[in-house]
């Protein structure tokens, strides 16, 4: 057996027969039907852009103990492990996607990862510390053209309309506040309509280069996690609700804004992800999910391991670490374990419309 994967291509091609399923880019056997998969984003999605810019630890994860359950080395993502999108690419049949900004990769026939730790929507977010995402949409319509240039203008065409864009940000827009209705100001209201407009400009500017398929996340129960609860003195377990309500502010007015979209745009197909609500339950209910720990991080200081020091490079050099990462919901104060991103990314791939509304990312994918 030479090659395991001209064989698998061989199958595939008998399976869709009448279809050349094997056009050579390299060495490497492309099925047509493929759905490539772009990510847009902040530290949830990042497979290591943040390595690649003048940036602090704060907005990095390339030390140890970041890595050491799945790759055995620090890659950048803020886990012990795979992030969503790693897991979403497996399913969907495509390699792992690389961090757009890794040094020569010039491959982006399955995707490419845009997506940058402490990013937001509005490029005043963390100025010049991170990848902001107009930044990743320029990113995205340079690599659109370059495609065009390796495969031509059809199925360059063809290749972005049948892609997944799965885009995340919005948290790091926000500042985590404490104090009871916050969300009702008028001032609130108007940066939540600033942070999502800004969001579907960027949704516009994808499906302008070709994009047409996309999988947006809402964000998460920000009360719920380990950081916010080390913020307040209260009972374990409890989340801080005050904290969750801008998020849901945001929440409500995204999904209505993708309603719009829809309506507006030439074959605009959407999954909304209400990652608010599972987030919300597995950090409640982790023994439903299969995990025991969902209150504590498994790596920080302080109460809750909410003091964000995980691998003593930021502001706090002391940090605990747990032995086993797969009990926990959390790997450091703010960002999930590999086994919550696996947990996750099952419900957004195949759960129903309570997980992903009108569509999960499965039905997406084969769209
Ligand atoms: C990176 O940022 C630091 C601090 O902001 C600055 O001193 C340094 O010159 C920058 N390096 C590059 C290569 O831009
Ligand atoms: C917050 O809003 C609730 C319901 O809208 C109201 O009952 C409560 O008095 C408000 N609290 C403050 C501090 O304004
Ligand atoms: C995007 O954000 C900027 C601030 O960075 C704001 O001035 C602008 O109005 C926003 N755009 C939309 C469409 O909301
Ligand atoms: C939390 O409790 C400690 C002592 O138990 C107190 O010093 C601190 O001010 C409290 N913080 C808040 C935010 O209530
Ligand atoms: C972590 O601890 C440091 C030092 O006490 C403090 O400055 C910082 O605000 C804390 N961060 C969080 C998220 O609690
Ligand atoms: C979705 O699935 C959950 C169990 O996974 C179930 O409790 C719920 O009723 C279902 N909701 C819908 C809208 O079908």
């Amino acid at each position: 057996m030479r090659s395991p994967k001209l064989s698998l291509c061989f199958l595939v091609f008998l399976a869709s027969y009448g279809i050349s399923c094997c056009l050579s880019l390299g060495d490497v056997c492309r099925p047509k039907e493929h759905a490539a998969l772009f990510v847009f984003g902040d530290s949830l999605f990042d497979v290591g852009n943040n390595n690649y810019i003048n940036t602090t630890a704060d907005y990095q994860a390339n030390y140890s103990p970041y890595g050491e359950t799945f790759f055995k080395y620090p890659t950048g993502r803020f886990s012990d492990g795979r992030v969503l999108p790693d897991f979403i690419a497996e399913y969907a049949k495509l390699p792992l996607i690389p961090p757009y900004l890794f040094p020569g990769n010039q491959r982006y026939v399955d995707g490419v990862n845009f997506a940058s730790a402490g990013a937001g929507a509005l490029v005043e977010t963390q100025q010049g510390l991170v990848i902001d995402l107009k930044t990743q949409l320029s990113y995205f319509r340079k690599v659109s053209k370059e495609l065009r240039q390796q495969l031509g203008n059809a199925e360059t065409t063809a290749l972005l309309a049948k892609a997944v864009y799965l885009i995340n940000i919005g948290v790091n827009d926000y500042e985590i506040s404490l104090s009871e209705n916050s969300s009702n100001s008028h001032t609130a209201k108007k940066h939540v309509e600033m942070v999502v407009g800004n969001l579907t400009s960027v949704i516009k500017g994808i499906h302008e280069a070709g994009g047409r398929k996309f999988a947006v996340f809402n964000l998460p129960a920000v009360g719920c996690v380990p950081l916010v609860k080390g913020l307040v003195n209260g009972s374990k377990g409890s989340c801080v609700e005050e904290a969750s309500a801008l998020p849901k502010l945001h929440n409500s007015v995204l999904e209505m804004e993708l309603g719009k979209l829809k309506k507006e745009l030439e074959g605009f197909k959407y999954s909304y992800v209400d990652y608010f609500s599972i987030s919300f339950d597995v950090i409640n209910n982790p023994s439903k999910y299969g995990l025991k720990e969902g209150d504590v991080a498994s790596c920080g200081s302080r109460k809750h391991r909410g003091n964000n020091s995980c691998g003593g490079r930021r502001a706090v050099k002391d940090y605990e670490l747990c032995e086993n990462p797969n009990q926990y919901v959390f790997f450091d104060s703010l960002h999930p374990t590999q086994a919550t991103h696996h947990i996750v990314s099952q419900l957004v791939w195949s759960g129903n419309q309570s997980i992903a509304t009108p569509c999960n990312l499965k039905s997406l994918f084969q769209s």
